[in-house]
């Protein structure tokens, strides 16, 4: 895989976390950005996610360490950290005072549509837009999500393109494309779309869908076929060489609910088997700054435009190595 030619990661907000993964009580190591990071949730029922390597000697709080009332204790020596990444506890100090060095840093967070998202900004600005609320997430009328997470060896934009790619959707999913229209607005990119999809177990689905971009990285798609339908669709880099994709499914109620298990086990069955066809692609091909295209091919250029905002004006982009764990 040829990579990007933007250095660093494209800022905005990333689900790192299912709201289930992060139960009460839960400590999770991380491997997001190039970088440890621990989440855990305390006493406050609050999700938190701090720079993983302790400012002491160094341990991975994610590994071994725990939950103590609202703070995060270090597996070492038990030295203990609040949600602000503040030490407040070191057990065996012989003088109250902590050290004014004794703190990790804390990343903005947010926990909404039972996912958990983390602001990542490589010159560390804060949040410049917000995750909106599902509002069918939670109703009875519908089911939870059903999350896969899949690790993709390739980089954000070749994910980002699809948005775009008109032309992928007969060749890689077999499926027969009507309408198809992209619209970019801020930090939004739209697609949509009707067609019918031919599943590859059989039959065929007639469908309509809205898919956007909210950021870089996190789609939302509100889709109207068989099942109508939720889908979230978010990745999140691990490094610059590979990333998680966290496919979601909510499907309506129109049943029971063993019959809605079913119906979502099938349904992520079918997604699944569409991302696995993309996923031989991505994991292939090279990047193409000038791609060579076509009338037909839709608005690869505006999404490549559109998508270069997340990253800070050239010059005061932080280069790759400066992304390295311990450097900015
Ligand atoms: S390394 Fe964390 S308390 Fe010592
Ligand atoms: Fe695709």
């Amino acid at each position: 895989m040829t990579t990007t030619q933007h250095d660093g990661f494209a800022t905005g907000w990333y689900v790192i976390a299912t709201a289930d993964d992060l139960g009460a009580q839960a400590v999770l190591p991380l491997r997001y950005f190039g970088r440890s990071l621990v989440a855990f949730r305390g006493a406050s029922g609050a999700a938190r996610v701090l720079d993983a390597h302790c400012p002491h000697l160094g341990a991975d709080l994610g590994v071994g360490g725990t939950v103590v009332e609202d703070t995060i204790r270090c597996p070492f020596h038990a030295w203990r950290f609040d949600g602000d990444g503040q030490c407040v506890d070191i057990p065996y100090a012989r003088s109250p005072k902590i050290p004014a060095r004794a703190c990790v840093r804390a990343w903005p967070v947010r926990e909404r549509n039972g996912l958990v998202f983390v602001w990542y900004d490589g010159l560390g600005r804060a949040p410049s837009y917000e995750i909106p609320v599902i509002e069918e997430h939670g109703s009875p009328e519908w089911t939870g999500w059903t999350v896969s997470k899949m690790t993709i060896r390739t980089q954000p934009r070749e994910i980002i393109e699809n948005v775009a790619d008109k032309g992928h959707f007969p060749t890689v999913h077999g499926t027969h494309i009507d309408e198809f229209d992209n619209e970019f607005v801020d930090h939004m990119a739209v697609q949509r779309s009707a067609g019918v999809a031919y599943p590859r177990g059989g039959g065929s689905d007639r469908f309509r869908l809205t898919a956007t971009y909210y950021g870089p990285a996190y789609q939302v798609t509100v889709m109207d076929s068989l099942l109508p339908n939720r889908l979230i669709n978010a990745h999140t880099p691990i490094d610059a060489h590979s990333l998680h994709l966290r496919f979601g499914v909510m499907l309506k109620r129109v049943g029971p609910d063993d019959k809605m298990a079913r119906y979502t086990e099938a349904y992520i069955h079918n997604l699944q088997s569409g991302f696995a066809e993309d996923v031989q692609v991505w994991e292939n091909k090279a990047w193409r700054d000038r791609p060579t295209l076509c009338d037909g091919d839709g608005a690869i250029g505006a999404l490549r435009r559109w998508y270069r905002q997340f990253y800070p004006a050239a010059g005061a982009m932080p280069g790759a190595a400066a992304q390295q764990e311990g450097t900015t």
